[in-house]
């Protein structure tokens, strides 16, 4: 029997309603974002709120999905409803997953961890990001059988880029997702008004402190020393923090200086602009895990990625966080969808806000959706449980467009024309 979870979530929702009881977090999504909103720092919201330039694309991911009207079938039977699904030989409860997102410690002190115990109490997989607050391993041993997913930026020491790839694997990780759009920070116009990037301050570097290569690295003279800052109140306060944020005793860090050491090599090594597609063999020669290629936009790169024997394409435009006016994921997919053919699963993300959302990617031709932003929030406002009720929602709200739509599963959205509004 196929799990179903909509009623179970109506019925505990209205049921609590009559004890007086309200759901932990906002259903709906601009209160979900407008709470979250009020927890955070003013620098934690412009990080992960905010876009590239002018927030254009941000804005059409979501704007796009408008394009494509679903038109609900009547009479079919929907009694029985399966919402599972399967990516590279495993079953999902659902066809979602959480996208890689860094500095998780932003919206709340538990970050990852919070995050990987959500995902395994409902089993939807996780991808962990390279710019994590908790090691990967940790992260790992909270989830039991849950897939597990590494996201890698192509650092510039290529022993560290073996090195992940090779904890990847110790960690039970089922994939490699190699994000290919953030060779560079994108112009963040909110964080560039507020003058804050979290990596600085030590934030988000926790694969790389946690790692011995990095910690090797890290000793190396640095060949480019950049000008120190004066020193005033503020620095002190960021070296104290990047220090406290670094492992072992705060007070042995302060006197070897290990904290700073770690921000200036993450910053020289972080990544390689100058990647190019003949660089992809070194990742086969390092792992045989599947290797997915997230920030595909173009339906020629998708082509490429299928040459060159990935094992999953990943449509992004990185949330409008690094292209202003690039084109939205849902409006990439179509193309891309049919150059692939199903000869590897489609991951998408972008603008993904609910059910309809995933309804209508899958019937576009997506294996899964990414969800990105809106678990930040839930986290922000409830940690592990706000995460995990996140879930439950969308899982709840997914499996009624479905059946309202007239899809018993998968198989038959994916199988569901959609009317495409003209311009
Ligand atoms: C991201 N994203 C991201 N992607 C990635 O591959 N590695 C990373 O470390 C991060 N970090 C990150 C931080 C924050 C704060 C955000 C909002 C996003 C991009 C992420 O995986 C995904 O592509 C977007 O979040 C999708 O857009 P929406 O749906 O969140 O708007
Ligand atoms: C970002 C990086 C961490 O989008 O991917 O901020």
């Amino acid at each position: 029997m196929p799990k179903m979870y909509a009623l179970d979530r109506q019925r505990s929702v209205y049921i609590g309603g009559v004890a007086g009881k309200r759901p932990r977090i906002p259903v709906d999504l601009a209160r979900l974002e407008g709470v979250a909103c009020e927890r955070m720092s003013a620098e934690a919201w412009a990080y992960i709120a905010g876009g590239a330039g002018r927030e254009r694309t941000m804005a059409s991911n979501v704007s796009a999905f408008d394009r494509w009207a679903i038109i609900p079938r009547m009479l079919r039977n929907v009694e029985e409803r399966d919402i599972s699904t399967s990516l590279l030989s495993h079953t999902l409860p659902a066809p979602f997953f959480l996208a890689p997102i860094g500095v998780l410690e932003m919206a709340h002190p538990e970050a990852d961890l919070a995050v990987a115990r959500a995902a395994s109490a409902l089993g939807i997989p996780f991808i962990f990001s390279n710019q994590a607050s908790v090691p990967m391993e940790m992260c790992a041993a909270a989830m039991g059988e849950t897939p597990r997913f590494f996201q890698l930026y192509w650092s510039r020491s290529e022993e560290l880029v073996a090195h992940f790839l090779q904890r990847a694997k110790a960690c039970g990780c089922a994939g490699i997702v190699v994000t290919l759009d953030t060779t560079l920070l994108g112009w963040r116009t909110r964080d560039l008004d507020l003058a804050f990037l979290p990596f600085l301050r030590g934030m988000g570097i926790a694969q790389y402190t946690s790692d011995p290569i990095f910690r090797k690295i890290m000793e190396e003279p640095d060949p480019a020393p950049t000008a120190r800052p004066r020193p005033t109140l503020e620095l002190i306060r960021t070296l104290i923090a990047a220090n406290r944020r670094f492992p072992g005793s705060f007070w042995k860090n302060l006197r070897t200086g290990a904290g700073l050491r770690a921000v200036r090599t993450f910053i020289r090594i972080y990544s390689r602009p100058n990647i190019t597609w003949q660089d992809l063999p070194f990742l086969r020669q390092h792992t045989d895990l599947p290797i997915i290629l997230k920030g595909i936009l173009h339906p020629d790169d998708a082509r490429k990625a299928l040459d060159y024997g990935v094992d999953g394409i990943y449509i992004s435009n990185h949330g409008g966080r690094q292209v202003d006016g690039a084109i939205s994921a849902i409006e990439a997919l179509p193309a891309i969808a049919s150059v692939v053919q199903d000869k590897v699963p489609i991951l998408i993300d972008s603008g993904f806000r609910g059910g309809a959302d995933v309804f209508k990617a899958l019937a576009l031709g997506a294996t899964a959706v990414g969800i990105g932003r809106p678990y930040c929030y839930a986290l922000a406002i409830a940690g592990q449980a706000g995460v995990e009720e996140l879930l439950i929602n969308w899982m709840a709200d997914f499996e009624l467009t479905m059946a309202l739509a007239g899809c018993k599963n998968i198989e038959e959205v994916r199988q569901t024309p959609l009317l495409e509004r003209k311009a």
